[in-house]
């Protein structure tokens, strides 16, 4: 079973929507019980995973689960926002599935969290909250996946990214995109205890996974 954090997102959906369609069995995680109807028809059952909220709430929710996918962003750049949920609320959901005994998690990153002073200076607070959790992530107990997306975009999915452990200069993926690469990671062993950069480009997903150097 796969559980996917901020099920309700952009990317979450495609996640969800994806992962329910190629087999396997998927909880959608969402903040609130409000939010439960932004998820209901993508394939997964929903469930509420709020990762500001009590961690033993979300120990409970990820026990029984194998594969974490932390889709999950604040929606505004401001510092304590992102420390909230892009920083403090991925830790809690790392040591959570630890205590959970999960085997894999795959987190959605972003270019430049492993070098935030070469990142965009208007995301750098992003980009730092970014870094703390994706190193906690790396030196958990974890089966560890750290995708570092370029930036994000609504455009149709093309199946063809390029991926590598650093690209040089930013980009763009389409959340589709995305959703293919995370899909992509779960059967290609090269990705597990890895971070990877990744933006659209002229190589299908799973070739350009399994070339990761
Ligand atoms: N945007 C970019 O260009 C970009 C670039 C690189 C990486 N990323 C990362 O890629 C991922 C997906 O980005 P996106 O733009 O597709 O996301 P998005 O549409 O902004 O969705 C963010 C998700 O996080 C959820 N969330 C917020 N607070 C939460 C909490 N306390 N507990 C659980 N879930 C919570 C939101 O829930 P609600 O729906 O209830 O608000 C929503 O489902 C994020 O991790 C983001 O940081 C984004």
């Amino acid at each position: 079973m796969i559980t996917v954090l901020g099920a309700s997102g952009r990317t979450g959906r495609h996640v969800v929507r994806l992962l329910a369609a190629r087999g396997h069995t998927v909880r959608a995680g969402v903040r609130s019980y409000q939010r439960l109807p932004v998820v209901a028809g993508l394939g997964g059952s929903p469930v509420v995973a709020d990762l500001a909220a009590d961690p033993a709430e979300l120990v409970d929710v990820l026990v029984g689960c194998d594969v974490v996918v932390n889709c999950a962003g604040a929606a505004d750049p401001a510092p304590e926002a992102v420390n909230l949920i892009d920083r403090d609320g991925a830790i809690a959901a790392i040591r959570s599935a630890e205590a959970a005994s999960v085997r894999r998690y795959l987190q959605l990153s972003a270019m430049f969290a492993d070098a935030p002073d070469q990142g965009d200076r208007t995301v750098r607070s992003f980009l730092y909250a970014k870094q703390v959790s994706d190193t906690v992530l790396r030196r958990s107990s974890l089966v560890w996946t750290v995708i570092r997306l370029a930036t994000l975009t609504d455009d149709p999915g093309t199946g063809r990214v390029s991926a590598a452990a650093h690209l040089i200069g930013p980009g763009r993926i389409a959340r589709e995109d995305a959703a293919a690469v995370v899909l992509g990671c779960l059967t290609e062993p090269r990705t597990d205890n890895r971070g990877f950069d990744v933006r659209a480009g002229s190589t299908a997903v799973a070739a350009a996974l399994a070339a990761l150097d």
